[in-house]
């Protein structure tokens, strides 16, 4: 039997998010103003209406495409099966952007849904607003401190205090690859980013599209996190996104993380701006392009079109971050409800998505690997167990790093305006050199 994540890496990690969530958060004061100035309507309004009523789970997501929508089925099924009612909020859009905003202005408004998918250091913002249930009787329930590693359950409290329950890991830095077009090119799986160059230069050459991309902020995000860890590496990548120092933005390396990004803008075909992400990840799959630089929620999409990972596509890690690690943690934080009943159906919810069962169906569809570290991988694919070994392996080397482009590093206020320069970039002619200047700008702003 292939043992679980036992030993998970987290145990190891270091503890970038406690220490960084507030040191940056203007948003989150704009945020608290807004909720604040709604507190007495939503008082008032908690009391005419309750969209999360008796024995209804309504969750907020943003798992819509294919594979997505197969492992949200997984949820609603367990749901239901326990004899509540699911009532799905789905807010399409890759990245969870739209779905965040129309979650604003639920809570505003005084009716939260049940749970609503929130990771990283926005559950420190939201437990900050005083919005959060205290879900420890079902974590002390479920021996959650002893399931999951520290630093996963640490991003799950607020001031000591659960109020999300984790769902599973995701690697950011991935490339996705149709091994066939590489072969046909006389391509080789790139390793570096000069390899990745290499092989993309003769997959133009041959008249094939070189890059499935899609031209909205996220995808572009995704896309310069792995290019920048690829040519900067982990010290260079903490300096920047973690630590958020001046001279690292604007600094040399940066201008050669955009000379690369310029030069990948010529492997993307006219059809990209607006394409979501799993259309990418089709092309890839349909021969349409060679490789798709994307989270391993890609992989839902493959599995749910049948494919064969190692044979009809290929995961290895984005050209030249083989020895590091950047995870993004899926996580559904808990509103308070007002009945007991919603408080009920809550706790079912929060202990459906913690057991072992929905841990291991959930991410089987998802991509991802588990959040517990107690969870057979035996049913997971090649690209699971890698993830697993590497995960574990990054841990030790210390190369394990959250990703910003996915929520996982910075305030909401300073990852927007890094992402901002970033798709501005992507879609304009700016040059390398004032793209890494505006970064600097743009992060000393928020
Ligand atoms: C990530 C999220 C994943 C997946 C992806 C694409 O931020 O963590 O679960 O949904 O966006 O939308």
């Amino acid at each position: 039997m292939v043992r679980a994540n036992v030993n998970s890496p987290f145990r190891k990690a270091p503890a970038t998010h406690a220490a960084h969530a507030g040191s940056k958060r203007p948003s989150a004061a704009r945020l608290r103003l807004t909720v604040l100035t709604a507190a007495a309507m939503a008082a008032v309004a908690l009391s005419a209406t309750t969209p999360s009523h008796a024995g209804e789970v309504e969750v907020l997501h943003w798992w819509t495409s294919g594979g997505e929508a197969r492992a949200a089925q997984a949820l609603r099924d367990m749901i239901t099966a326990q004899g509540d009612t699911w009532k799905d909020y789905a807010v399409a859009g890759g990245g969870g952007d739209n779905a965040l905003t129309a979650l604003k202005t639920r809570v505003v408004s005084g009716q939260p849904p049940t749970a609503a998918q929130i990771k990283g250091p926005q559950i420190q913002e939201w437990g900050a607003e005083g919005v959060l249930a205290n879900i420890d009787a079902i974590a002390t329930d479920g021996n959650w401190n002893a399931v999951l590693p520290p630093a996963i359950a640490s991003i799950m409290k607020y001031q000591g205090h659960y109020v999300a329950a984790p769902i599973n890991v995701h690697r950011v830095n991935w490339l996705w690859v149709n091994p066939a077009m590489l072969a046909q090119a006389g391509a080789t799986v790139p390793t570096t980013m000069a390899s990745f160059f290499e092989a993309a230069d003769k997959l133009k050459a041959a008249g094939m599209l070189p890059l499935a991309h899609g031209g909205d902020p996220m995808q572009d995000a995704t896309l310069f996190e792995s290019v920048a860890l690829g040519v900067g590496g982990v010290d260079f990548y903490r300096k920047a996104f973690i630590e958020l120092d001046a001279a690292t933005l604007s600094g040399p390396t940066m201008v050669a993380v955009f000379d690369a990004m310029q030069r990948i803008k010529g492997y993307i075909d006219k059809g990209s701006p607006g394409r979501d992400w799993n259309l990418g990840t089709v092309m890839v799959m349909n021969g349409k392009a060679a490789m798709q630089f994307m989270g391993d929620w890609a992989k839902g999409e493959f599995t749910a079109a049948g494919k064969v990972a190692g044979t009809d596509y290929l995961c290895v890690p984005a050209p030249g971050t083989a020895g590091a690690f950047t995870y993004n943690i899926d996580s559904l934080a808990m509103f308070t409800q007002s009945s007991p009943q919603a408080r009920s159906s809550q706790a079912h919810l929060a202990t459906a998505v913690m057991s072992p069962e929905f841990q291991t169906v959930f991410n089987l569809n998802k991509g991802s690997i588990p959040a517990r570290i107690d969870v057979p991988l035996d049913r997971f694919d090649a690209c699971a167990q890698q993830s697993s070994a590497d995960l574990r392996a990054a841990s030790s080397a210390q190369t394990l790093i959250p990703s910003f482009s996915h929520k996982m590093a910075m305030s909401p206020a300073v990852e927007g305006g890094i992402v901002d320069v970033v798709s501005r970039f992507m879609h304009s002619s700016l040059s390398p050199k004032a793209a890494a200047a505006q970064l600097a700008a743009a992060v000393k702003a928020s």
